[in-house]
């Protein structure tokens, strides 16, 4: 039986680690064609021969989020081997892990290049190719931090709340051209990425977080990512306790307030 990813190409952003590399494990395995990319190029080789991949069916980017003119190029050398691209998984992304005091411009500015700028920049480079094949699918790694505020997240909150504005509206005008948006909303995932967040000067945290440590298995929240893919979902809440947050903000907003404050950040 034919798999419903069979031969679609996916190009996964951040494919070096966490959520991107076990994404693109599993789309190996439902026998997708990948592009995988990030800054770092011996870790995506790493990953290729994790998925037991050629370069013909796994073409690897060295792209940093942060260098938008170099965008082009990375669409042209996707379009030159596959010919099109079926899914952008917008998984590229850094955290952050200190008070909005003490956060320097520079670093609100990188996080806001990384999560936000870069992810509407290619998507908009990947979308006319999109546009020209009649058909697409983006999606999105926001994050509960997209939905409601939480201390010492102040520009990360800030960056994915700015991807649902953006993206809530591509979808709206994208509706009548074939192009699903789809928004992924992660609480917490085991994941490195406590320790690859960034402090209020931008040097790295460096700290796996206990709330980390205790997080949902990568696995389990692949799954579900990707059954919302294949089903087109608008949006894909992956929680344990955040989702009562979620619903709290909306029906008990003082009472949100309360409970927020009171949770660990770490
Ligand atoms: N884990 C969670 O609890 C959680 C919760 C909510 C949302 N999310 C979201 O899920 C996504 C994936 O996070 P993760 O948990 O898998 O974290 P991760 O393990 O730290 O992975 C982050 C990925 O982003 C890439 N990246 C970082 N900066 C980049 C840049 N400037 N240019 C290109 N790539 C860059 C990294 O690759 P290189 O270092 O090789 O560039 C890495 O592959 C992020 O968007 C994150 O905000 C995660």
């Amino acid at each position: 039986m034919m798999k419903a990813f069979e031969n679609k190409v996916i190009w996964i952003t951040g494919a070096s680690s966490g959520i991107g590399e076990e994404l693109a494990f599993r789309f190996a395995a439902e026998n997708a064609l990948l592009v995988l990319s990030s800054r770092r190029f011996d870790e995506l080789i790493r990953i290729r021969e994790k998925c037991r991949m050629t370069e013909e069916q796994c073409m690897i980017i060295q792209l940093d989020m942060t260098d938008c003119q170099n965008f082009q190029d990375a669409v042209d050398q996707v379009i030159r081997q596959f010919g099109r691209i079926d899914i952008l998984i917008n998984n590229a992304g850094i955290s952050q892990r200190a008070l909005a005091i003490v956060t320097l411009p520079e670093t609100e500015r990188r996080i806001m290049e990384v999560n936000f700028f870069g992810v509407i920049n290619l998507s908009r480079q990947v979308l006319k190719e999109m546009l020209k094949a009649g058909s697409g699918h983006i999606v999105v790694l926001s994050s509960m931090a997209g939905k409601f505020g939480f201390p010492l997240r102040s520009a990360y909150a800030a960056s994915k709340h700015a991807l649902h504005g953006y993206f809530e509206t591509l979808r709206l005008e994208m509706k009548k051209e074939n192009i699903v948006v789809t928004m992924v909303v992660p609480g917490r995932i085991k994941t490195n990425i406590s320790l690859n967040s960034v402090t209020g000067n931008g040097s790295a945290y460096g700290i796996m977080d206990k709330g980390q440590i205790n997080g949902i298995p990568v696995s389990r929240a692949c799954i579900k990512i990707i059954k919302g893919i294949k089903n087109k979902k608008f949006e894909v809440i992956i929680a344990r306790q955040e989702k009562i947050l979620l619903l709290l903000k909306r029906f008990l907003p003082s009472l949100y307030f309360y409970l927020s404050g009171r949770i660990s950040s770490t």
